[in-house]
């Protein structure tokens, strides 16, 4: 494994012009951030070797190099989820070369539901902590060289991150919540059962992604930082049908909140 992950890299940095100390993946609403970065190496996961190569609607499918509010960035298009049939050691295969490439700050986004009831579809929730609920830690299994055995998690999402994340959103006249993100296996959303058990736990939002690809990073030292977009509510009285085109669509619609915070703070970290 950890070969695989040595010669991917090497692979890589064999193409690569730039040094990016920072990553991002575009997942549910930072599709447009995209765009805003100038572009120096755009490599689809299927020219890179042994890459997963993503399936899912609406996720692309690259690494892009490039600069985003002058700086060296490295971004994810379109992310592998535990869902799509992927291993734990797929899902988190792209973290783990990143970490080989010299990344030392991860930002990260998803489409997520609400279990607070205080929360409204289209809210930006800064995430402060996460729960594990998918059948599988992904570091299940023998400890590869780049972290320790038994990692510490009691800072999974780094502090001085969220708090210059308030102060742009802040300066910027964005609202922002804080909350736990829950993730799950997918692909179903919840029950209505599921929604208030996940609420009961602590959970403010829950979502089928993310912490897989946080774990890792922090196995391996990496800074992490999270925005869920709420695109729809559980665990509250009225519990309405949840689809995957009302989830694009309320992403869509919060999308350039997120892409200004993501985007200013990669500009001052
Ligand atoms: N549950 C799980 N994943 C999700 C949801 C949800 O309600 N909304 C967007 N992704």
């Amino acid at each position: 494994m950890y070969k695989r992950i040595s010669e991917t890299a090497e692979w890589l940095k064999a193409r690569m012009t730039t040094k990016p100390e920072t990553a991002i993946i575009l997942g549910t609403g930072l599709g447009e951030l995209a765009k805003e970065i100038e572009k120096e190496l755009v490599i689809p996961y299927t020219e890179i070797p042994a890459f997963p190569v993503s399936t899912v609607e609406g996720h692309a499918g690259c690494l892009i190099f490039g600069k985003l509010g002058g700086k060296d960035i490295l971004a994810m298009e379109g992310r592998f989820h535990y869902y799509e049939g992927y291993s734990m050691q797929e899902v988190t295969f792209p973290i783990r070369v990143m970490y080989e490439l010299g990344i030392k700050t991860l930002l990260v986004s998803n489409a997520a539901g609400g279990t607070n009831p205080d929360y409204r579809i289209g809210d930006l929730m800064v995430i402060t902590d996460q729960i594990n609920f998918m059948p599988e830690n992904p570091l299940r299994g023998r400890n590869l060289p780049q972290g320790p055995r038994f990692p510490d998690m009691g800072h999974a999402y780094d502090p001085d991150l969220i708090a210059l994340a308030d102060t742009i959103a802040q300066e910027k006249g964005i609202e922002v919540r804080h909350g736990v993100y829950l993730a799950t296996q997918g692909p179903t959303y919840e029950t209505p059962s599921e929604y208030r058990m996940f609420a009961r736990w602590g959970a403010d939002a829950v979502g089928m992604s993310t912490v897989p690809e946080v774990i890792v990073a922090r196995h391996c030292g990496i800074r992490c930082f999270g925005i869920s977009i709420i695109t729809d509510l559980g665990g509250h009285e009225q519990i309405t049908k949840v689809t995957h085109e009302d989830v694009q669509k309320a992403a869509a619609e919060a999308q350039p909140r997120m892409a200004a915070i993501m985007g200013e703070m990669i500009a001052r970290s």
